[in-house]
């Protein structure tokens, strides 16, 4: 707990120094600047979102700007749903950049995006039907993207902006909340399609934005693939009759969804030249830390530090921003796992981060992320 909190105040002073001297040297040099580092660009869900939803029209249930969340670490409610940092807030300091922005906060610096943005937004699909109107959409997330991609050329000049964008590196957490959502808010999805042809579409969706962001010069990907969330706090109470146990139909969906995943990151390094991804396997992880959370280092792997009922399994944490709603909350929340009733602490996230980082190819391949920052 000590040490970690130097180190971020370390990183968080790194930071301002960092913004303080660019802002110094930007209008002399803002070329120079940037040919140094990988920028990062991050797209998906509540797993990456750093507060875009605080931007848009929609619920509290997608958002969390409000208590406890942010306690840990930024002391103060970012919008991510965590008690501290993100992955891709790991993965940044790890790659010796400052904290992404997320693209719709207003900002008022003059390094805007060149150390890259973050698109994602908590209960995102890649399907434009999930969580239709509340949400970014993957699809929406790119389009995004390409504005950026047109503004970065437009400042840096043509050559230059291509180059950010080839050295970047691409983060994507994407295609949970599809598979949650025909069991969480729309069952006659999967009465009109085969659980099959539905995870193509999902998959196929994400395969349709790798390749559009490889045509805009982008080469390296980073992915996660769907974690065990069929196990997470909320779905051990799906099914009343089986109170702690893994939500079956979603599991089944989750596999498939995995193998096809890995099957179109195959196709893809095949088809498109330069086309290079580091795939995590986020199953693997996140399940070794729900099967055996005091190997490394958590009391708690099945109930979450913040919500109530059974394994604070409903999502009520913060009372879904309403101040006068109760709702339970853990005395030390480096003992767990879960954070809220789906998502993971700043301890859990950070181990995960690592793994994406530097982890051995049997976690995270054929690259990991810091060879895939290194490349050029
Ligand atoms: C639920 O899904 C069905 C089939 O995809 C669709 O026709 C319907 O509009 C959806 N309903 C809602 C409320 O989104
Ligand atoms: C993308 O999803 C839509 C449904 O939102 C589907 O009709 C379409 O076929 C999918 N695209 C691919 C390439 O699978
Ligand atoms: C919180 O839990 C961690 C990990 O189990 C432990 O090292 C630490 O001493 C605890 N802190 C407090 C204040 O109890
Ligand atoms: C991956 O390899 C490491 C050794 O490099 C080993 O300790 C670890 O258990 C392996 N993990 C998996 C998921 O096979």
């Amino acid at each position: 707990m000590e040490s970690s909190q130097i180190v971020s105040n370390i990183f968080f002073a790194y930071t301002i120094i960092i913004s303080i001297s660019s802002i110094n040297c930007i209008d002399n040099n803002n070329k120079k600047l940037v040919t140094k580092q990988s920028a990062l660009f991050v797209f998906g869900d509540s797993v990456f979102d750093a507060g875009n939803n605080n931007y848009i029209d929609t619920r509290s249930s997608v958002r969390s700007n409000y208590w406890p969340y942010g306690q840990t670490t930024f002391k103060y409610p970012t919008g991510r749903v965590s008690d501290g940092r993100l992955i891709p807030d790991f993965i940044a300091e790890y790659a010796w950049l400052p904290l992404i922005p997320p693209n719709l906060q207003p900002y008022n610096g003059n390094n805007q995006f060149t150390y890259g943005v973050n698109f994602a937004s908590g209960g995102a699909g890649a399907l434009v039907e999930t969580f239709s109107g509340l949400v970014i959409s993957l699809r929406t997330q790119l389009n995004n993207f390409k504005k950026v991609e047109t503004m970065l050329r437009s400042k840096l000049g043509d050559a230059e902006g291509k180059r950010v964008i080839s050295r970047a590196v691409y983060l994507f957490h994407i295609g949970l909340n599809d598979i949650q959502y025909p069991f969480s808010i729309n069952s006659s999805v999967l009465q009109s399609i085969s659980d099959e042809k539905y995870v193509d579409y999902v998959v196929g969706n994400m395969t349709d934005v790798f390749k559009e962001v490889y045509n805009l010069g982008g080469r390296k990907f980073g992915i996660l693939n769907t974690g065990p969330y069929d196990c997470a706090p909320a779905s051990l109470i799906l099914d009343q009759t089986k109170i702690g146990s893994c939500f079956q139909p979603v599991t089944k969906l989750i596999d498939m969804h995995n193998k096809k995943l890995l099957n179109s990151l195959r196709w893809l390094k095949h088809e498109l030249s330069g086309f290079k991804y580091a795939l995590h396997d986020y199953h693997t992880s996140l399940s070794e830390r729900i099967n055996n959370p005091s190997k490394y280092g958590f009391k708690e792997g099945k109930k979450a530090c913040c919500g109530s009922g059974p394994f604070r399994g409903t999502s009520t944490c913060g009372g879904r921003g309403i101040p006068s709603q109760s709702y339970d909350l853990c005395e030390n929340v480096t003992e767990y796992l879960f954070f809220d009733a789906f998502h993971l602490t700043e301890k859990a996230n950070q181990q995960i981060a690592e793994l994406i980082w530097s982890g051995p190819i049997n976690i995270t391949g054929p690259y990991n992320l810091k060879a895939l920052f290194e490349l050029n």
